[in-house]
């Protein structure tokens, strides 16, 4: 064994924990220290035999046990726990030393803190970890951001603990400051639209077909054969066949219909708003979760008039269950398009030369969103690095067109039905708001000037104008 660790962990809930056993796994010697030390004592109790672990009881100790450049991974609850961690850290370092935050932390938070130690000549590393404890373990997808040179001593080690897909290692550098943290945000923004789609899809089988969990189960499972084929679909049909023990039930019938959220999709809407990018598939998620817990506002409103929800038949029912194939697939298209133009803008605004073709080759496999369709992505970013959207990139324009008739059936068959489905409705919307020739935002601007003489540029001239809406003439002047 090492008298010295490559690396330490400290904090070591279920994230923390798995991560130090993944590189002590991997053979790595990992320093481990938690701010209760009854949490280190158990996890070298409990499998100190998977490699070599140093524990630590303070934080000098924790610092004396590592090698110089010393590298601490801090897994602790995102916000004031890791300022303290830092606080507590940082004096006994020294210059070159890398605090890596592998927490769930806001970006801003991460460029605050990285300027900060930079001040002090250590290298903070703001690192997004997705795939939960599992991923954390056998193999996650991992986005640090930070300075490149910390990533020459880091990359190595979390590229080796990362998941791997073709032999390629789930684990790139983002690039600097907060850029990992963005990207994991946008990442989780992303899962949001993904999961909520999938749940439209349950919805629109059964509230037009008439099917049972356990049938729309078979139809996921199939659907995970073809291009759809991904972790979320995948667990949508374990979750859709569970039978509930104590009643015999469908499982998916005996949860509360009210999905909770930690945060990070609303960051991800919030900074769409900031940064003026309209991410409405992921915004339209999140709101589908705030809707769902509105539990006394869905009490009050449960008598509203609505149509009946009479199943489809003949010809419509026999084609339904491919056609929300074909609408889930070109919403999804336009959720990762919308989500891939957040990370571009996120870029430019702060700085940031992101690869999106290398982050869409890094989600394939340990998180949550992994999907033989980042295949795609990737090579899609790959070949074009500038691409504008997503949706004019070769294969993908090719599905949106074959979607076309089912997208806008599937739509109108839920409104006419009236299922609530706002992630692909949406979806569309955004398509046709992209493609169209001319947009109502001319009249939007007429208006705009009429009560607050904003001006308007017109189609024809260069310049800002202004009409003088309240003389008869109603005359145009240079603004
Ligand atoms: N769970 C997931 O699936 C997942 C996935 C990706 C990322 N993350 C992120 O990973 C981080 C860790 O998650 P987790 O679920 O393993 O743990 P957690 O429940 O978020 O945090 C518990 C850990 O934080 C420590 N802690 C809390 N307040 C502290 C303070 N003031 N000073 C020092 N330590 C403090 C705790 O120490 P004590 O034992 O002493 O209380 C414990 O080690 C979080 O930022 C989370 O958002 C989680």
């Amino acid at each position: 064994m090492s008298t010295k660790a490559s690396i330490g962990v400290t904090g070591l809930a279920v994230m923390g924990r798995n991560l130090a056993r993944n590189l002590a796994r991997h053979g790595h010697t990992v320093a481990l220290h938690n701010r209760s030390e009854q949490r280190t004592r158990d996890l070298v109790e409990q499998f100190g035999d998977e490699g070599d672990f140093i524990p630590a009881y303070s934080a000098q100790e924790f610092v004396d046990a590592l090698e110089r450049p010393r590298q601490i991974v801090i897994m602790v609850k995102a916000g004031a726990p890791t300022d303290a961690v830092i606080e507590e850290f940082a004096p006994l370092l020294e210059k070159g030393d890398v605090i890596v935050d592998a927490g769930n932390a806001h970006f801003a938070d991460t460029r605050r803190r990285e300027a900060a130690l930079r001040e002090q000549g250590l290298h903070f590393v703001g690192t997004g970890v997705s795939g939960g404890e599992e991923g954390a373990l056998h193999g996650p997808s991992i986005m640090p951001g930070g300075s490149k040179e910390s990533y020459d001593s880091l990359g190595p080690l979390f590229e080796d603990i990362s998941a791997k897909v073709d032999g390629a290692p789930c684990c790139t550098h983002i690039g600097p400051d907060g850029a990992g943290h963005f990207v994991k945000m946008v990442h989780n923004g992303i899962e949001y639209a993904d999961m909520q789609l999938i749940a439209e899809s349950f919805d629109l089988l059964r509230g037009a077909l008439g099917y049972e969990p356990a049938q729309i189960a078979d139809v996921f499972r199939t659907w995970n054969t073809g291009r759809l084929d991904s972790y979320l679909i995948e667990i949508t049909s374990e979750v859709l066949a569970h039978t509930d023990a104590a009643t015999g039930k469908p499982f998916v019938d005996i949860v509360t219909d009210q999905a909770e959220q930690k945060g990070t999709g609303r960051w991800t809407v919030q900074i769409g708003l900031d940064l003026g990018v309209p991410i409405s598939g992921i915004a339209e998620a999140v709101f589908a979760r705030s809707l769902s817990g509105s539990a006394s506002l869905r009490a009050a409103s449960r008598g509203l008039p609505g149509p009946a929800r009479t199943p489809l038949t003949g010809a419509a029912a026999d084609s339904f269950a491919d056609d929300v194939e074909h609408a889930l697939y070109a919403s999804k298209i336009v959720a990762y398009a919308q989500g891939f133009n957040q990370i571009q803008a996120g870029g430019a605004e702060y700085g940031w030369d992101i690869d999106l073709g290398a982050v869409s080759k890094i989600w394939r496999g340990g998180c949550i969103i992994r999907a033989k369709f980042l295949d795609d992505v990737s090579a899609a970013y790959t070949a074009e690095p500038g691409l504008p959207t997503l949706l004019t990139s070769g294969d993908f324009r090719k599905a949106v067109e074959d979607a076309q008739d089912s997208w806008r059936s599937v739509v109108a068959t839920a409104t006419r039905l009236g299922i609530p489905t706002p992630g692909f409705s949406t979806a569309l919307a955004y398509y046709d708001g992209l493609r169209a020739e001319r947009l109502p935002a001319a009249l939007v601007q007429g208006q705009r000037d009429f009560f607050g003489a904003h001006t308007y540029r017109r189609v024809d001239r260069e310049g800002s104008f202004h009409t003088a809406w309240a003389t008869p003439d109603r005359t145009e002047s240079p603004a």
